[in-house]
């Protein structure tokens, strides 16, 4: 590691201290504002904010940072953050580094399938993190509806700890329902939890999430989009076979980073013994041919098939050499290195293939300030 690198990761280390004080606020208590930054604001049952959303929408619309603290609750609400201060929400909860212990729900019942197909998708989302309704939209074709040139950035700094983000339109595929959608904005989430069937997770255009010891559940396409995602130290939940894992897309707005979606060392497992998947699904295929996917150090149940990836269909297959379904060094049942190797879809990388990918600096390009790009939103000590 270069001295820059370690200078920077300690200044990054020294703001995220001074800025969360998460567990002292996160600690239920009868004054439960007690151990919180001092303009934290308290959403529960009773509150002056009963939703996540009223309290988000009492924030000013500058770049100032605020806390929410959400009491225990199940909240039917949407919830949509388009301001550019940071914006840190937190889940009261005893076990702050356990997400299955977490108190705290929102749900949302949406989806885009069936006679509502003309909808477009970010009308779905539980959370919405983006500048603009047009710059979240999903859009069709090979760039996706367009976003305005003089879309500004969104948010420079959202995380949510201790939170799950639930779509519950239907215990199966039955079209686009997604729980959370980024476009334009950077998100880190620590120990929450995403769940639907189809699209569960989309990280749009110039959009960066980063998720830590989360779990999230899906059947079809469940990590889809343009942007940049790295998945760590997670739980990715099959609760049926559909489509892949992931579904990503390049187009010319997303070049200016390294888009893709990343997923490190975390478990990919049936969600529970009940299903019976062994072999069925598939690690993604391709939204366009410009599809990027890293499994990387994973380990995969007996649910994922021995080709790995799959064409996005038999009559279009959307692969060619731009195409990155690749894997390096994962491991476990479903793992089957002369399977990858017939599919002639799925790649298995050697270290110098992977390197370029291989670190939060390399792939978090923008928006860019540095010599390793911007990463100070992302909390590298979640578990203090
Ligand atoms: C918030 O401020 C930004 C930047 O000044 C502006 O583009 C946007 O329209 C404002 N949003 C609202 C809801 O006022
Ligand atoms: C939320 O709903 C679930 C399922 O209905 C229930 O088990 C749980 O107790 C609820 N949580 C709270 C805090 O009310
Ligand atoms: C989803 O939300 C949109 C926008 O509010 C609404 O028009 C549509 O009917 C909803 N779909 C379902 C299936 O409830
Ligand atoms: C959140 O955004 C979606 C999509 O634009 C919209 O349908 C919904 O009404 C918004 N909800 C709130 C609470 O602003
Ligand atoms: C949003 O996108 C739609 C569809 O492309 C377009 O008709 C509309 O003018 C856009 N709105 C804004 C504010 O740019
Ligand atoms: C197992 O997971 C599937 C998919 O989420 C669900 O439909 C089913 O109810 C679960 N079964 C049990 C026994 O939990
Ligand atoms: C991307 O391509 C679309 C469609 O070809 C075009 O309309 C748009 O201007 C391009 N955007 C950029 C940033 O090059
Ligand atoms: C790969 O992508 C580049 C950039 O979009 C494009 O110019 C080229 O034609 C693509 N190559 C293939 C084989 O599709
Ligand atoms: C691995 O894949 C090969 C080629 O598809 C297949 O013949 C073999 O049965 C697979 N092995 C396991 C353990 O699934
Ligand atoms: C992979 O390519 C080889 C050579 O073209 C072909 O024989 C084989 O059937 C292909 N495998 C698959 C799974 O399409």
């Amino acid at each position: 590691m270069r001295w820059a690198t370690i200078l920077i990761s300690l200044l990054e280390t020294c703001a995220a201290v001074s800025t969360v004080n998460r567990r002292t606020c996160q600690r239920p208590s009868n004054k439960p504002l007690n151990g919180c930054p001092k303009n934290t604001l308290l959403v529960g049952p009773g509150q002056n904010f009963p939703s996540i959303q009223s309290a988000v929408l009492s924030l000013p619309n500058d770049t100032s940072a605020y806390n929410i603290l959400i009491l225990p609750g199940n909240y039917t609400e949407q919830v949509n953050v388009t301001r550019p201060g940071p914006v840190y929400l937190l889940g009261q909860t005893s076990f702050p580094n356990d997400q299955t212990k977490n108190t705290v729900n929102v749900l949302w019942a949406n989806a885009t399938g069936g006679t509502l197909s003309t909808l477009d998708n970010a009308y779905t989302s539980v959370l919405t993190v983006a500048p603009t309704f047009n710059a979240s939209t999903t859009g069709a074709g090979p760039t996706g509806n367009p976003v305005p040139a003089d879309t500004p950035f969104g948010n420079s700094d959202f995380r949510a700890y201790n939170v799950n983000f639930i779509n519950n339109y239907a215990p199966y595929g039955a079209g686009p329902a997604l729980a959370v959608s980024v476009s334009y904005a950077n998100t880190g989430f620590y120990y929450c939890g995403f769940y639907s069937y189809q699209d569960t997770v989309y990280i749009g255009k110039l959009g960066n999430a980063y998720f830590y010891r989360n779990e999230i559940a899906g059947q079809t396409d469940f990590f889809y989009g343009f942007g940049t995602a790295w998945i760590q130290s997670s739980l990715v939940s099959l609760r049926s076979c559909g489509g892949g894992i992931t579904a990503w897309k390049g187009t010319n707005t997303t070049f200016v980073n390294k888009y893709g979606v990343y997923i490190h060392d975390s478990d990919v497992k049936k969600a529970n013994s009940s299903l019976s998947i062994a072999g069925k699904c598939a690690l993604g295929r391709p939204w366009n041919s410009q599809h990027r996917s890293i499994f990387a150090n994973c380990y995969l149940d007996d649910s994922i098939q021995p080709n790995g990836y799959i064409e996005w269909s038999k009559t279009t297959p959307r692969v060619d050499f731009n195409t990155t379904m690749a894997e390096y060094k994962d491991f476990g049942p479903g793992w089957n290195v002369t399977g990858r190797l017939a599919s002639n879809v799925s790649i298995v990388m050697d270290y110098a293939q992977y390197k370029p990918y291989s670190t939060l600096e390399k792939v978090f390009q923008y928006p860019f300030s540095g010599k390793f790009g911007n990463t100070a939103w992302i909390d590298r000590r979640p578990d203090r």
